[in-house]
């Protein structure tokens, strides 16, 4: 891979930049893409809410949320007039919560600022909550036809091994090298299909593992595969390992109902409800921990009941491992608006993280539930 790093502008290998490149591919996708419920039309919104739910999200995880939620917020304005606990209990397992928060937020902005109507320039859509440079690509693209890239990590992949590119995806600067690069084989008129057709190559063919090259519609223009080092591209600099997070959790019983809390409107999961918890940083016995906790916070005295369960989860950045205990309520008012006792029947309405809701399945099993 001695191809020389090239300083801006870059330019394409010839063989890419003549029609035939985009007409290989554009026959391909035409003929084999996938019948996915965000392509039964253009509409801007229904593109948008895709594109937000497919960041970090694979396509059969997506789909019957996407399908679920349209179902429930068909328009920008039921989604910015929608309670945003509801908004959350339709993203539910999803993650990425700010994700759902942010499209909300910037739902709000297009119903007061546009009208309604998905902004379709770059400027404007790239000013809304949640939209960086890709989003902002595929729903330009797609649902407007501007002629402009929308390179995520799959983009890059199939880019960099098309193109024989050794620089490190996880850099900055390499996604503005391929956007650039992307810009240049755009079909006009064909945008929103070209983009699409790429990420379609990406999840179909040009595998992250084992791509499957003998049945690639443009096998013939790879330069990696040429040289026989598809595999070892895209070159991806090491993210740092999730950190570790010992955590202790409380099934707080009264009677039939448990104690729930609201997790602040800030940082990670935020507005979701949980179990009470609290990092473990002491010696002290678990349940007395949770004990001194639950008084010291909510003003309600506890005793020791059970073990329950060991319950983790894995974060971009984090790692949570959590012991979880039931107590047993035995005095004290609640004067909290974000925490409350709630029955079997009234939790399911809430929005819970994946962690918790394999908690309330422990608790409330399944079949119980139907
Ligand atoms: N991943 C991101 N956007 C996509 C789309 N529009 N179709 C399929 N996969 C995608």
């Amino acid at each position: 891979m001695n191809r020389k790093k090239q300083a801006l502008p870059y330019t394409l290998p010839d063989e890419f930049q003549a029609f035939n490149f985009a007409t290989e591919l554009l026959h391909w996708y035409d003929t084999q893409k996938r019948d996915l419920p965000w392509r039964i039309n253009r509409d801007a919104y229904r593109v948008w809410v895709s594109e937000i739910m497919l960041q970090q999200t694979r396509v059969e995880t997506v789909k019957p949320y996407y399908q679920n939620f349209m179902r429930k917020f068909p328009t920008v304005e039921a989604l910015a007039d929608a309670p945003e606990e509801e908004v959350l209990k339709a993203w539910e397992g999803l993650g990425y919560y700010s994700r759902a928060r942010n499209l909300q937020t910037a739902a709000k902005e297009v119903k007061e600022t546009y009208g309604g109507t998905v902004p379709n320039t770059p400027e404007e859509i790239s000013k809304l909550k949640g939209v960086g440079p890709y989003t902002a690509g595929a729903i330009l693209s797609i649902a407007y036809e501007v002629p402009v890239p929308a390179v995520d990590g799959n983009v890059m992949r199939v880019f960099s091994r098309l193109l024989l590119m050794d620089d490190d995806i996880a850099k900055p600067a390499t996604r503005k090298k391929l956007e650039h690069l992307v810009q240049q084989v755009i079909p006009v008129g064909r945008a929103g299909d070209f983009n699409q057709a790429i990420m379609e190559l990406g999840a179909l063919i040009c595998l992250p593992k084992n791509p499957q090259c003998l049945t690639c519609p443009v096998f013939d223009f790879c330069l990696a595969r040429q040289e026989g080092v598809q595999n070892t591209l895209p070159v991806k600099g090491k993210a740092k390992p999730p950190r570790p997070v010992s955590l202790l959790a409380a099934v707080v019983k009264k009677g039939d109902q448990v104690l729930i809390r609201k997790r602040p409107a800030q940082g990670l999961l935020a507005g979701l409800w949980e179990f009470p918890m609290l990092e473990d940083l002491s010696n002290e016995d678990d349940e007395e921990q949770l004990i001194t906790a639950l008084e010291k916070e909510y003003e309600i005295a506890t005793t020791a009941n059970s073990y329950l369960m060991n319950v983790q989860h894995t974060f971009s950045h984090l790692h949570w491992d959590v012991e979880v205990y039931v107590l047993q309520y035995e005095d004290g008012e609640l004067f909290s608006e974000d925490a409350r006792f709630v029955s079997h029947e009234e939790i399911r309405k809430y929005a819970f993280p994946v962690l918790h809701n394999k908690i309330i399945d422990q608790i409330y099993p399944v079949k119980d539930n139907v």
